[in-house]
């Protein structure tokens, strides 16, 4: 049975104080034990994180990690050292890094490699831009995505895989896709991996849908067959808010 799950992508927010208010406030909060929860604070404060939430059973996943396993790469950080510090997941492909960073699917490709290959899971991001799902080319553009990525990847390996669908017009702008466009996409998406490495893998993929989610829509969105849970921007870095939606999928 695949999982139900919610992560918090922090961006570039909260400094070091700001990070310990919102996870002491996450951590001193009952969780749902069929959900599970992770955040991603910046990556100077991951190895806080992980020692701040030690009791906890939220888990501390990177929002971004190089493409090479080492070497002269100013600024950069590898596998190697976030696996060092006890990290076990990376935010792979988000569409800031693909736009602002010019991630090709060709980088996002040997970055996801290079994570399964040396045990850090990945959630890997794709969605359409606003003029792709306006000439009607989403379907196209996901199946693109995907099938120059993730689907290049080895069966035995999906067990550390989590998609995660973020159209990119809903990100940040209050838009959200509905509940019905994020089921289709999700729907073609676990249907793409049907049919290239069958059933068991198909419904066994964990695939959360980001974009605007926030208290008020997430119970509509969770509820939807293929959604297994939400990749959560803005309302993550709000506790309350956090934690409401994590209740939501929980009772979805
Ligand atoms: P928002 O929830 O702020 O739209 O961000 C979604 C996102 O990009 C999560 O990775």
């Amino acid at each position: 049975m695949r999982k139900k799950i919610v992560a918090g992508n922090w961006k570039m927010n909260n400094n070091l104080i700001e990070t310990e208010l919102l996870l002491s406030k996450l951590k001193n909060s009952n969780l749902a034990p069929n959900v599970e929860v992770m955040v991603s604070p910046s990556n100077l404060f991951l190895k806080t994180s992980i020692d701040f939430l030690s009791s906890s059973k939220i888990e501390v996943v990177s929002q971004n990690v190089h493409n090479k396993s080492n070497g002269a790469y100013t600024g950069e950080i590898s596998v190697g050292m976030l696996k060092s510090i006890g990290i076990n997941k990376s935010i792979i492909g988000h569409s800031e890094r693909r736009s602002h960073f010019q991630e090709s699917n060709e980088t996002l490709l040997e970055k996801s490699k290079l994570c399964l290959e040396n045990g850090l899971g990945i959630i890997f991001c794709f969605g359409e831009e606003l003029s792709d799902r306006k000439m009607g080319k989403h379907f196209e553009v996901v199946e693109n995505q995907l099938s120059t990525t993730v689907l290049q990847i080895s069966k035995n390996k999906w067990q550390n895989i989590i998609l995660a669908y973020e159209p990119v017009w809903a990100i940040g702008t209050g838009e959200t896709a509905s509940p019905d466009q994020a089921q289709e996409i999700h729907q073609f998406a676990r249907n793409i991996i049907f049919k290239k490495f069958g059933k068991e893998l198909s419904e066994n993929t964990s695939i959360l849908y980001g974009g605007s989610v926030k208290p008020k829509n997430a119970s509509d969105i969770f509820s939807q067959t293929d959604v297994d849970g939400g990749l959560i921007g803005g309302a993550s870095l709000i506790a309350e808010d956090f934690l409401s939606i994590i209740e939501s999928n929980s009772e979805s």
